[in-house]
């Protein structure tokens, strides 16, 4: 006899990696799961609707859930027939960028309110059922940002460092009670996000920021950004894919764990060797230089 299907809640699902996710789960073949597809503005459900065609009221259920708000995880909660959450998927996120003097401790807040503490919100919420039936699964979509810093994202880096410090000393815990932990740290991923933060930064003046900051910001950092996003950047559908072309960045990181490695050829790469940036992210997506240097 088949299994019953898993009951999977994802944050996040107006657009982007939730709405993707939150599509090709509730269109499995083998129908294993129930998706609760939820977001913050139920006004912008109209995409996740198109994009679930048929699923749509079978396989895929649309709810209002603000990770910010206890009501609104509460209220979530009292939908899900029985309050039973299989698989809880912690998409929900928002980014920052920009110099550190010229942005505000409340937009700072606001970034580890949803990345951080949304999540935790969220995995207070089912955790109590999850070990009560002994059984589940609780998914991070952290970045490659909580494994190693990049920089002009400082807070944003340190919000999902924070997710990936309290998911691994949970995981400890939660396998007395067979709840597994993933986290899941993609590269660049072309969707909204980057576009809702290039709208940030063309409206922000970043006041109390030095010339010299603010040119790094905009004619060093903005630049190599809108690049890597081109060269190296994933869909949202393949996402749930390491993405090899952004590999070799990463890789710095675990060649030296110091970080030394890492912040000084980020450093160098961004600040003198501009051309050769642009020319090796080029050759990362085109996979040239991965073939040379990379063991097969
Ligand atoms: N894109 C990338 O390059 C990239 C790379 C690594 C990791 N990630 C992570 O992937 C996750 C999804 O991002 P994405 O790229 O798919 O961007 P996206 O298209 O902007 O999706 C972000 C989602 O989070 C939602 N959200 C924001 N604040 C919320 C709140 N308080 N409550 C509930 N939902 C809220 C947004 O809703 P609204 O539409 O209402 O704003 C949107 O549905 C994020 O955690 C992000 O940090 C993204």
């Amino acid at each position: 006899m088949a299994d019953a299907p898993r009951t999977v809640l994802i944050s996040g699902c107006s657009s982007g990696i939730g709405l993707e996710l939150a599509v090709q789960l509730a269109h499995d073949p083998r129908q294993r799961y129930q998706v609760v597809a939820t977001m913050r503005d139920l006004g912008k459900k109209g995409a996740l609707e198109a994009a679930a065609g048929e699923a749509l009221g079978q396989t895929l259920a649309v709810a209002q859930l603000d990770v910010c708000s206890d009501e609104s995880v509460a209220q979530c909660l009292s939908c899900i027939q029985g309050g039973e959450v299989d698989v809880l998927v912690n998409n929900a996120g928002v980014g920052l960028v920009g110099p550190l003097e010229g942005l505000s401790l409340a937009a700072m807040q606001n970034v580890f309110d949803t990345n951080f503490f949304g999540a935790v919100r969220l995995v207070r919420a089912v955790l109590p059922g999850m070990k009560k039936r002994r059984k589940g699964h609780i998914v991070v979509v952290s970045s490659v940002m909580g494994l190693q810093g990049v920089v002009f994202n400082e807070v944003y880096a340190a919000s999902k460092f924070a997710l990936e410090g309290f998911f691994e000393s949970l995981a400890v815990q939660l396998l007395q009670f067979n709840i597994f932990i993933t986290l899941v740290e993609p590269g660049p991923v072309v969707t909204d996000f980057e576009g809702k933060l290039l709208e940030q930064v063309s409206t922000a003046d970043f006041p109390d920021t030095d010339p010299d900051t603010l040119h790094y910001f905009r004619d060093f950092y903005l630049p190599a950004s809108r690049e890597l996003f081109r060269s190296v950047g994933q869909s949202p559908q393949d996402v749930a894919q390491t993405n090899a072309r952004y590999t070799p960045l990463a890789a710095l990181k675990a060649v030296d764990p110091s970080g030394s490695l890492y912040v000084r050829t980020s450093h160098r790469l961004l600040f003198r060797w501009t051309r050769f940036l642009n020319l090796g992210l080029r050759c990362l997506a085109c996979g040239c230089l991965r073939i040379r240097i990379w063991p097969r």
